[in-house]
């Protein structure tokens, strides 16, 4: 198969074999159903996009069930909040806009607004998020963003100022699909504006538990300007951001609407530095990826042979890949505390350890926790402060195996 962007031959870097669906968290009554699928990434040897060699069904994924909420971060809400007051000062300040966000989930975005009575409209497939989005006020249409959906939303509402979109557009394999629905949505002169977790940072930090289904493109500005070349766009801005364990947000315009801003080429010339576009880099990255791995079970193993106990905390959908690739159970790990309803009382995909409520954690307190959700370290570890103050250690493996 070849890059689903541009055709070009892939250079496979990384394999993680058999894999189940990130999000799917499984009842423990009844464990039969799990999907699974090949977990590998190759990079474009012509538009260097960095990009998975299978894929999972898009409905097999994202459907009524799907449990991730972005409202269980106070920092992601605050994150959200300050995204939408700066396009209302800044892109959208002088007009009465219509925006429009792919992959608006339980409506974090949405949520700014609304409440400055902005029109817009959220796109997300998953029903039981989208549906806590209205309960909230937000207008959401059930669906997945594409050619298909974008006409169609065109035809109902009109033109859209700004589409914007966080943590989704990598999700979508069918990219040309959902570029040319951006072409036929966004207004002469609008922008689609967009954040996804960032290859410079997950291979700087060995974050290769950013890689599983969902993660289908890893993003840089290099394979971004390509694609959008690609599809009639310009890449005009692209911002680094600290959330999620670093990210990037950019922006792409028709071509010579916007002035393109110096940030795009400062962050070509870091890339080139780095080596990102070079497969040799990331075989690299893939080798100490395998050596992380090997440390974190090395050490579980160990603290369990000294009869320590051990809990996880935050049931992430990024854990499935380190759990099932190392082959972590509820022998190391017997569970892992998370906030989110839905997730409670299941079990992790694959590696079958349950997921219990936060109020769990204390009770009593393990002596080691492995801190799952790293990007939301600093939140976390301030609202769990009295499990490091009363002896507990947090382990964590991003950028290697740490004890805090
Ligand atoms: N924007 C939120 C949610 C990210 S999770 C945040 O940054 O926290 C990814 C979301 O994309 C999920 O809610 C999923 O249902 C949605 N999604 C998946 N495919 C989509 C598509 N084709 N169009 C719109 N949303 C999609
Ligand atoms: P996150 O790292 O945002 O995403 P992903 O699933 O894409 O890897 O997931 C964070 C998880 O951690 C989520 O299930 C909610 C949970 N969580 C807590 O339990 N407590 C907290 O304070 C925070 C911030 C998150
Ligand atoms: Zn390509």
């Amino acid at each position: 198969m070849g890059c689903r962007v541009c055709g070009g031959n892939l250079q496979k870097f990384i394999d993680f074999g058999r894999q189940p669906v990130s999000n799917a968290f499984v009842d423990p009554a009844d464990l039969t159903g799990e999907v699974f699928y090949d977990l590998a990434m190759g990079q474009c040897s012509t538009c260097t996009m960095v990009q998975q060699l299978n894929e999972v069904p898009r409905d097999v994924m994202f459907h009524s069930g799907y449990p991730y909420r972005s409202s269980e971060s106070r920092l992601i809400r605050e994150h959200f909040e300050r995204t939408a007051l700066e396009f209302l000062d800044g892109q959208l300040g002088s007009r009465t806009p219509f925006v429009v966000e792919i992959g608006c989930n339980d409506g974090v975005m949405l949520e700014t607004l609304r409440r400055q009575g902005v029109r817009h409209l959220g796109v997300d497939p998953s029903a039981g998020a989208a549906e806590v989005a209205r309960e909230r006020g937000s207008e959401v249409r059930v669906d997945f963003f594409d050619e298909a959906s974008a006409a169609a939303i065109r035809f109902e509402k009109g033109p859209a100022d700004l589409i914007f979109s966080a943590n989704t557009i990598s999700h979508l394999a069918y990219f040309d699909s959902v570029l040319k629905g951006v072409d036929v949505l966004l207004a002469p002169d609008g922008v689609l504006v967009f954040e996804d977790r960032y290859l410079g940072d997950i291979v700087e930090r060995t974050a290769f538990d950013q890689i599983y289904d969902e993660h289908y493109y890893l993003l840089s500005a290099r394979s971004m300007r390509a694609t959008a070349d690609r599809f009639g766009f310009e890449l005009v801005d692209a911002v680094r951001l600290p959330v999620h364990g670093g990210s990037l947000r950019y922006t792409l315009a028709r071509p010579g609407t916007r002035e393109v801003r110096a940030s795009v080429q400062e962050l070509l010339a870091d890339e080139e530095r780095q080596g990102l576009g070079d497969i040799a880099t990331l075989r690299r990255f893939a080798d100490t990826a395998e050596h992380v791995c090997q440390d974190l079970v090395g050490l579980l193993r160990d603290l369990r042979a000294d009869g320590r106990s051990i809990a996880g905390y935050g049931a992430t959908s990024k854990s499935a890949t380190i759990l099932n690739h190392c082959g972590i159970g509820p022998d190391l790990i017997p569970y892992i505390c998370d906030s989110t309803q839905v997730k409670q009382h299941l079990v992790t995909p694959g590696s079958h350890i349950p997921v219990r409520p936060p109020e769990v954690f204390a009770d009593p307190y393990p002596e080691y926790a492995v801190l799952f959700a790293w990007n939301h370290e600093k939140e976390i570890m301030a609202k769990e402060r009295q499990f490091a103050e009363q002896g507990g250690k947090w382990i964590l493996y991003v950028p290697g195996v740490h004890i805090v």
